[in-house]
């Protein structure tokens, strides 16, 4: 039996679409901050006595069809014909744009590597995990990570070394389940968005603005740079044939709260992904006074706050 934990991790410049669906291989290349407070544990326990792989997530069996994906991607590191049992919690809401499938691969792939033994180096972990989702390459890592395009071979994920005084407040406007998967809804953007040529173009430009921002711990220039990524991935799901959001008013009231935050001198930006939730990019000298007022202005709203997080790892 093997268990690991992985962090999940919120991207500054977004994965969104894919060149190749089966393997994984991503339009643009992406970056994303691991955080602390977020994570998966994941237990693999090889069983002969089972015909199938199983699959509990936070104590409830899954159905065939969530089973299946877990089965497909055990499938890329199985050694034998021994079927697996995979127990598996979240430390937060699953499926609501906090992203449960990157610490849930990710945890699910190092557990996998050794409980099979392969000894598979981080490169290589990175671009099997690619394929189970790929946000959760990047959870393989601590702190910042980049998930570059390529091909096959090309396209893992590594670590910077770079550590801007940075953290994340998420504004947990709903927990539910969120109304389309990513996975689903990025297909059709790929495919349909009148803008998808548009937000690829963009972000290539300005993802080697985003390293560089990185590189000299520009605290400002990161949260610009997110916020608009994170903007235009939104509106290429406006520009679908059938227009898709997933802002719900809450939603856009915070965002105007982190603009009125960033007026009166605090370290505010937000970003956002396959959700309603808002997460606030901020520093360790704005944190606990954007905290406060969150909690003041929002009686009610749960404000998770995150750190930078460590590398995936067996417990
Ligand atoms: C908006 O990695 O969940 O969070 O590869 O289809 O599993 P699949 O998609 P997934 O998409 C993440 C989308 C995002 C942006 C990001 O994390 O880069």
């Amino acid at each position: 039996m093997t268990k690991a934990r992985a962090h999940a991790n919120i991207a500054l410049m977004k994965y969104w679409g894919k060149l190749d669906e089966d393997l994984a291989l991503p339009y643009t290349s992406s970056v994303s901050l691991t955080l602390d407070a977020l994570f998966t544990e994941t237990e693999v326990r090889r069983d002969p006595g089972l015909k199938d792989d199983l699959f509990v997530l936070n104590g409830e069996e899954q159905p065939v069809a969530e089973t299946g994906k877990i089965s497909r991607f055990i499938d890329l590191f199985r050694q034998d014909s021994g079927r697996v049992r995979v127990v598996t919690r979240n430390s937060f809401p699953t499926a609501s744009g906090l992203a449960s499938s990157a610490s849930g691969f990710a945890a699910l792939a190092t557990a996998l590597n050794e409980e099979y033994q392969l000894g598979l180096d981080k490169k290589e972990l990175s671009r099997l995990t690619r394929r189970g989702s790929g946000s959760a390459s990047r959870s393989l890592f601590g702190g910042l990570a980049v998930w570059q395009k390529g091909d096959d071979k090309a396209s893992f994920a590594y670590p910077l070394t770079a550590m801007p005084d940075m953290e994340m407040l998420i504004a947990v406007v709903s927990a539910d389940k969120k109304k389309r998967s990513s996975r689903s809804l990025m297909k059709q953007t790929v495919q349909e968005s009148a803008y998808f040529d548009a937000w690829v173009k963009e972000s290539e430009r300005e993802f080697p603005r985003m390293l560089e921002a990185i590189e000299a711990e520009d605290i400002h220039t990161i949260g610009r740079l997110a916020e608009r990524n994170a903007m235009m991935m939104h509106a290429t799901l406006l520009a679908n044939h059938e227009p898709f959001f997933y802002f719900q008013p809450q939603t856009l009231q915070i965002l105007e709260t982190v603009q009125d935050l960033r007026e009166t001198g605090l370290t505010a930006y937000y970003t956002l992904d396959a959700g309603p939730n808002v997460k606030i990019i901020t520093d360790s000298g704005s944190a606990s006074e954007i905290l406060k007022l969150l909690r003041s202005n929002y009686p009610g709203l749960d404000v998770i706050e995150a750190k930078p997080g460590p590398e995936a790892r067996i417990l």
